[in-house]
């Protein structure tokens, strides 16, 4: 995560706008957590949680949400 990684949150589509919403969601992660094997072990806690699935879900949305908005829904 180290350099330029986020060109733009401009996507060609709607799937793609979700898959950058995953992404953004996980960098923040990785940048807070910048130990692997300390991510691996919490996968194991959290990959079990439906509580924690849910929030990942949360998460993702929120920036989904901000990615559509500045597509313009996929409608322009
Ligand atoms: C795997 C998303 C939070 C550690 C994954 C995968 C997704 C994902 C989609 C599956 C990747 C794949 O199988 O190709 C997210 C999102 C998060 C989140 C959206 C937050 C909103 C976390 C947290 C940790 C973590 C808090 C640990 C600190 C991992 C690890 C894997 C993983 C280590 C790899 C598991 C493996 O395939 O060996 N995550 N995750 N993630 N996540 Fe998360």
């Amino acid at each position: 995560t180290s350099g330029r990684w986020l060109e733009d949150l401009i996507t060609p589509d709607a799937q793609s706008g979700y898959e950058l919403a995953v992404k953004l969601a996980r960098v923040a992660v990785k940048l807070t957590q910048p130990d692997s094997d300390i991510r691996t072990q919490l996968r194991s806690a959290y990959e079990r949680d439906a509580a924690a699935l849910i929030q990942v879900s949360h998460v993702v949305a929120v920036h989904f949400a901000t990615i559509a908005r500045a597509n313009r829904y996929w409608t322009a």
